[in-house]
């Protein structure tokens, strides 16, 4: 039985990749071990959020969260902001990391590009990511391989902070799947699938309609080679394709080439598109009946109450482990 933590941002509807990449591992995962999942909105906050818009994203997260599995009898599921500690213990993990490390990180260097004024918040993110972790003595974290880099740095923060002041934080491993990891744009199949993309025929996001999913798939970029073969250097779109047809079927992707042998795309991405719709209507159709519904704030409640009384334990431990506040309280 393993303690896993992980998060989602409420910055729009989760599209195809965090669902494969990331999301179906946490239902997945409850089975035998101790969930907490998050929606990261102090995190979303890092660049410029409409109230009114991040405010639905966050019901349609929560909503989101429970189509797709999970169960809140058995896992946590709480708010970042209805968790005060998250920021407090983000604080000192500010204090435990060095400037050039956060500079040096992908993400920093991708979100803060051509930018005249770069949010502090940008560059503090992994810090803050740190902290959610730490928090609840975490042992895995299923994310996409995007990740990868922060989960380093959450080790090494933890790390540091234990060398200095003693044995506080339990140090996380990252469960990144061997396949869907990284779930490519339509569009542009070397760039990773994005909610923020500008182009919307890039991205599938879990709640389109299944005529979007067709359309969307439909158009994918491929090849001019007219075959389906696997190789994401030369074949990265319908390498893709392949990937997804393959998570959403079980099928393996050598299962999927032979059956596929000769045929051409249309037919191909015709069979990719009714696969995903079949994955995606179950959540869509669950998603529906929860959304709007009472339960949903009392689930957030109770799931906030939880979280914070592990969450302050570790923040009180950090705390005293440095001679913050008065150790005696
Ligand atoms: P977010 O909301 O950007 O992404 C949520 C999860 O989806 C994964 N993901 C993908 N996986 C495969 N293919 C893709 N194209 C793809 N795009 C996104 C991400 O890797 C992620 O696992 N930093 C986190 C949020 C966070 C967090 C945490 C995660 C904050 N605190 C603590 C784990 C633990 C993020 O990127 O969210």
């Amino acid at each position: 039985m393993s303690r896993i933590f992980s998060g989602v941002q409420p910055t729009s509807i989760p599209t195809l990749g965090n669902y494969l990449g990331a999301m179906r591992n946490f239902a997945a995962l409850q089975e035998g071990n101790e969930c907490i999942y998050c929606i990261v909105d102090e995190h979303a906050i890092t660049v410029p959020q409409d109230p009114a818009e991040i405010q639905k994203n966050i019901h349609n997260l929560a909503a989101l969260y429970l189509a797709i599995g999970i169960d809140p009898k058995r896992s946590i599921l709480f708010i970042q902001s209805e968790v005060p500690c998250h920021a407090q213990l983000g604080w000192i993990m500010q204090c435990t990391s060095t400037m050039g490390e956060l500079e040096r990180m992908t993400q920093f260097k991708d979100k803060s590009k051509g930018k005249q004024a770069i949010p502090a918040g940008l560059l503090t993110y992994p810090p803050l990511m740190a902290a959610d972790i730490l928090l609840y003595q975490t042992e895995l974290v299923p994310v996409g391989a995007d990740q990868k880099q922060h989960m380093e740095l959450t080790r090494d923060l933890a790390e540091r902070f234990n060398k200095k002041y003693g044995e506080v934080f339990t140090l996380p491993e990252p469960y990144i799947p061997p396949v869907g990891a990284r779930i490519m744009s339509l569009a542009e199949p070397t760039k990773k699938m994005s909610k923020s993309d500008s182009n919307r025929k890039a991205t599938i996001f879990t709640l389109d309609s299944e005529k979007d999913i067709i359309k969307k798939i439909k158009a994918a970029t491929t090849d001019t080679e007219a075959s389906i073969r696997y190789d994401r250097e030369s074949k990265p779109g319908v390498s893709n394709l392949l990937d997804i047809f393959s998570l959403c079927t079980g099928r393996s992707i050598d299962e999927l080439t032979t059956a596929y042998e000769g045929k051409g795309y249309g037919a191909f991405k015709a069979d990719v598109a009714e696969a995903v719709v079949a994955t995606l209507k179950p959540i869509q159709e669950r998603y529906q009946q929860l959304i709007g519904s009472p339960e949903l704030d009392q689930i957030l409640d109770e799931g906030a109450e939880k979280a914070y009384e592990i969450a302050k334990k570790t923040l009180k431990a950090a705390e005293k482990a440095l001679g913050i506040g008065r150790a005696n309280r």
